[in-house]
């Protein structure tokens, strides 16, 4: 069977073999082999086009500002690699799969689930957890509102929220109480301790400064 298009000349094999590896690069965060010009199958690979892995590799991540280095395999998640790797256990992992925010760490001073995404996605970039609302013992001024208000149970979701707290008021220190709620959308808390959440973020509002 035939399987060229007889107008364009691109057969339908090369096509699909050009859009899969498209795909596959797109999804592992790299650019698509066009982007990264024709290679020779004979000339040496450039740089870009080696891939990484499957075997371990070493990383140095940005971690509350500090500089630690580790071995990974690339499967490896930053939360993993975080608190398996680099003994850093403020963020937890509860459903490791993006739906309870009790992972959330900054990135660049952006919250992301830490359970989606790789470590090696995170090379470069400023990781802040909640470690970092507590510099040498004193406490910042979410989780102390936290402290406060008596917002946390079994306290697993705790650090996810006070470091959504801390971005959101970081983005906007005047925000409303509507707004940081908002910025919590992507948390959940199965103890239910959100009257009590709500009397912090009211008091941390009211103060105009957010820490
Ligand atoms: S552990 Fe990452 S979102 Fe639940
Ligand atoms: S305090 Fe237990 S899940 Fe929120």
């Amino acid at each position: 069977m035939n399987d060229t298009n007889g107008q364009s000349g691109i057969s339908r094999r090369s096509f699909l073999k050009g859009g899969g590896a498209a795909a596959a690069a797109t999804a592992l965060g790299q650019a698509p082999p066009a982007a990264l010009g024709e290679q020779d199958p004979g000339a040496p690979r450039s740089a870009a086009a080696v891939g990484i892995g499957p075997g371990p590799v070493k990383i140095e991540l940005n971690v509350n500002g500090a500089k630690m280095s580790t071995v990974v395999e690339p499967r490896v998640t930053l939360l993993d690699a975080l608190r398996n790797y680099l003994d850093v256990t403020g963020c937890k992992r509860v459903c490791d799969r993006g739906s309870c925010g009790a992972c959330t760490v900054m990135l660049d001073g952006k919250t992301v689930y830490s359970c989606t995404m790789l470590a090696l996605e995170a090379r470069g970039k400023e990781i802040k957890t909640a470690e970092a609302l507590a510099p040498e013992g004193k406490l910042d001024a979410v989780p102390a509102a936290f402290v406060k208000f008596d917002a946390q149970q079994c306290g697993f979701c705790t650090p996810g929220f006070v470091v959504s707290m801390r971005a959101a008021l970081n983005a906007n220190p005047n925000a409303t109480p509507a707004q940081v709620e908002e910025a919590l959308a992507g948390n959940i808390c199965r103890c239910g301790t959100y009257e009590q959440m709500r009397h912090a973020i009211a008091a941390l509002c009211e103060q105009k400064k957010g820490g």
